[in-house]
């Protein structure tokens, strides 16, 4: 007999895209005809800016990935444990799913099989994930969507009559602003059934001392990564543009409570983007945004939670309480959602 290979399932739910490379060169005027110029940090993530992204992960200064692996690693029997049975778990931005195993062996070991959906943009990053999860965990049932996330959950929701928990990892989260973060999970919320959970991860407010490192590390990992959307660039879009005239710069903004991060001009420069037809100008000093992450203290967190028409049910932190895992449930027929 031969044996049978589980085929890796990913369906493909995309929406009609504009092609990437025109929305990119779109963003790239847009953003560099504003001021201040800024880029989107959704760009860092190319083949080599995710890459670099996973290295970030290891590096002594990035405490999030460590503080999230510690309490998923502590806590992710009592997760499982306080869910419905056989929830089927719905991960939104899964990537390689590193973390996540934990919660899935907790599952399984729970439940037996276990559904799972990761939801990711890249298609090609979810083919190696579900290739190798398939061959490590016999009793898992694999169906991983490729496309936004909103499709993502319409689809899995509609397609399964189980209860679901929505894990968001990493904080991602801290992408968004405050409102967008908001207005991003009330949009969730409508996709969701009341049996249902979000499992958030939020990094924590804390100080400088201990952010600006992470975001400035002595290696200069994030330097790296910060630096290859120059390159991403010059490559998709004929960008002109030199590493050595750039300097990366993590800043830590206590009022706002976001990491914010640039690319300094270090003279006054014209560079050309070829494919756009266009040339900007820089001043020495001058600074293009490339990435908010905002951080969360207690209230900042409740507040989110209340909303978006959730409320916070359950949080785990690590040791130091530097991190926070968050179990959000719907509020019962969330009447008025709460203003920030
Ligand atoms: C992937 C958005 C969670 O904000 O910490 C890491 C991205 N940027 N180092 C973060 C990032 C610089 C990361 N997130």
């Amino acid at each position: 007999m031969t044996e049978t290979l589980r085929e890796p399932q990913i369906i493909r739910a995309q929406d009609k895209m504009e092609n990437p490379t025109m929305a990119f060169a779109k963003d790239v005027l847009k953003g560099l005809s504003n001021t201040p110029k800024r880029l989107s940090s959704v760009y860092f993530y190319d083949e080599r800016g995710s890459q670099i992204f996973e290295e970030i992960c290891e590096l002594e200064e990035y405490y999030l990935t460590r503080k999230e692996t510690e309490i998923l690693q502590r806590s992710a029997a009592e997760i499982i444990l306080r869910l419905p049975q056989n929830t089927h778990l719905v991960e939104l931005g899964s990537g390689s799913s590193t973390k996540t195993r934990i919660l899935l062996e907790a599952a399984m070991n729970r439940f037996g099989t276990t559904h799972y959906s990761p939801i990711d943009v890249s298609a090609e990053i979810l083919t190696d994930t579900v290739n190798d999860l398939n061959q490590r965990y016999p009793k898992l049932q694999l169906e991983a969507v490729a496309g936004r996330y909103e499709f993502g959950m319409e689809y899995i929701l509609k397609h399964s009559t189980s209860s679901h928990c929505i894990m968001w990892l990493g904080s991602s989260i801290g992408n968004l602003t405050r409102v967008e973060a908001a207005q991003f999970l009330r949009e969730v919320r409508k996709y969701i059934g009341e049996s249902d959970s979000l499992l958030l991860g939020i990094d924590l407010r804390k100080g400088p001392e201990i952010l600006e490192p992470a975001y400035d590390d002595a290696r200069g990992v994030t330097a790296d990564f910060n630096l290859n959307l120059l390159d991403r660039l010059n490559k998709e879009l004929g960008g002109t543009f030199e590493r050595k005239n750039f300097q990366h710069q993590a800043i830590y903004n206590v009022e706002e409570g976001r990491i914010e991060m640039y690319l300094v001009s270090n003279n006054d420069q014209k560079v050309e983007i070829k494919n756009i037809g266009v040339s900007i100008s820089f001043k020495r000093e001058e600074k293009i945004l490339t990435e908010y992450s905002y951080k969360y203290s207690q209230d900042e967190i409740t507040t989110l939670a209340e909303a978006s028409g959730f409320f916070l049910e359950q949080q785990w932190l690590d040791d130091q309480g530097w991190f926070s895992l968050n179990c959000f449930k719907p509020q019962n027929n969330a009447p008025e959602l709460r203003a920030l």
